[in-house]
């Protein structure tokens, strides 16, 4: 274990599965009250409002759902019942204590998800399509889990989405797999945040699968 906590860019490097584990299982424990808090995070807030003003509804995926913050704030606009899923044990064990979970998946969203097809009625993501983590090959095991119809609402960091060629995945799903697709600009963090990565922003994938 590394005697320097864990930061953004240090999560940004990283490479492996196991690389992943080892870093979130270090940094669950002061996630929302050090990392979250300290760069005033936002990107959760704006990703849960964005699913429920398109009219998403539960059940719903949280996928890479970390410490639970976009699922609290889905909780706390009347969305439910909502699963957490994640890589990370020590992140979902964080995220059960929020007690607005109804399941927690540990799973490597690269190797599928291991639920039944169509389970899901909505699927949202925040702060987990970016940098070192997961790329647009992770779209499809999505679609599989959620049922036709299903309101998507996928955060991808904006400098992430140009450099892995998320528009040409988009736009391949757009022939068949997936509709209604806009792609809003956020910022990631608010006027708080005093870190280097202060003014990044965030694409949110909103689209509907067929
Ligand atoms: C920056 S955190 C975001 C957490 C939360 N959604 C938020 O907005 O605060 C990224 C999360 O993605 C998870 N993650 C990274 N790679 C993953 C993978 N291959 N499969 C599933 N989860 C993964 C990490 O464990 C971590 O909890």
């Amino acid at each position: 274990m590394s005697t320097k906590s864990p930061d953004l860019h240090a999560a940004y490097a990283l490479d492996s599965p196991e690389d992943h584990k080892r870093l979130y299982a270090e940094w669950a424990g002061d996630y929302d009250d050090g990392f979250a808090a300290r760069e005033d995070y936002q990107l959760h807030i704006h990703t849960a409002r964005a699913f429920v003003s398109a009219g998403g509804q539960g059940p719903v995926l949280d996928v890479g759902a970390g410490t639970g913050l976009c699922g609290a704030v889905l909780a706390g606009l009347g969305v439910g019942p909502i699963d957490a899923t994640d890589i990370s044990a020590e992140m979902l064990d964080q995220a059960l204590r929020k007690d607005i979970y109804r399941d927690a998946i540990e799973a490597d969203l690269n190797q599928g998800i291991p639920v039944p097809r169509d389970s899901y009625s909505g699927i949202v993501s925040s702060g987990t399509f970016t940098h070192g983590h997961l790329g647009p090959e992770a779209l499809p095991a999505l679609l599989n889990v959620a049922r036709t119809g299903a309101q998507f609402a996928l955060s991808i960091n904006a400098k992430h989405y140009e450099s892995l060629g998320f528009a040409d995945a988009l736009h391949q799903l757009a022939h068949g797999q997936i509709q209604n697709l806009s792609l809003p600009e956020v910022r990631i963090y608010g006027d708080l945040a005093a870190g280097p990565n202060r003014d990044d922003t965030a694409l949110i994938a909103m689209f509907e699968k067929i």
